[in-house]
């Protein structure tokens, strides 16, 4: 594991409870354009900050699919799935984001959320996103800005500027590529992955 992968050791930064006030997940939601029965991959899912809201506004229908790298941080959020009111809807994997254990065409969405500017390989993870991704399936990358300074958040050299995501994007062909800020500190890139059918 690399520097930049933000450590399980630091897990309780995930869970503070002042990042609902700077990051709210229902104004990351709001933007995802979920509907009942998607399937989503959390990538790099981590305490499930995200994945557990997602899975609540999927209904039971829809199915979440919380992928990260770490075991310790699927080992947390298999606790808070644990809770009587955790959502059902949940399936937790252990895979690097280059190689998630997932069939073909699985997903109707791949998002990522604070973790694109710890990945070493953009080209490989956007492969495996495209690969597990039904025909017409979505990508979304929220990350940190880098024209805001840490604390909180990744060292400025560490950051990804929303346009260099969008241009990437773009490169690879996607299309309705849309940027917005997000939050007090972040961005959210979408765009289709792939036309549809
Ligand atoms: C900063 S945390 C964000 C967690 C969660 N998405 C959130 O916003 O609360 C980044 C997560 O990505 C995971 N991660 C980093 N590199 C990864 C990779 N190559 N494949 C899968 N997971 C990865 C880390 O283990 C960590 O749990």
């Amino acid at each position: 594991m690399h520097d930049r992968v933000f450590k399980h050791t630091e897990a309780h930064k995930l869970e503070d409870p002042e990042r609902l006030r700077w990051l709210s997940p229902a104004e990351v939601i709001s933007h995802l354009r979920l509907l009942p029965g998607m399937k989503i991959a959390d990538i790099g899912a981590g305490t499930g900050y995200f994945s557990i809201p997602i899975a609540r506004a999927l209904g039971d229908v829809g199915q979440v699919f919380a992928a990260d790298l770490q075991p310790e941080m699927l080992e947390l959020l298999r606790q808070k799935l644990s809770q009587q009111d955790a959502p059902g809807n949940i399936k937790l994997l252990q895979g690097e984001a280059s190689g998630l254990p997932l069939p073909d065409r699985s997903v109707h969405m791949a998002f990522y959320a604070n973790i694109w500017h710890e990945l070493p390989n953009h080209d490989a993870a956007f492969a495996e996103a495209v690969r597990v991704s039904v025909l017409g399936g979505k990508i979304a990358i929220l990350d940190w800005r880098d024209d805001c300074s840490p604390p909180p958040g990744p060292p400025q050299e560490h950051r990804i500027s929303d346009e260099a995501v969008v241009a990437f994007l773009k490169t690879k062909g996607c299309r309705r590529v849309a940027s917005r800020h997000v939050g007090q500190y972040g961005y959210m890139v979408t765009a289709e992955l792939t036309p549809a059918p």
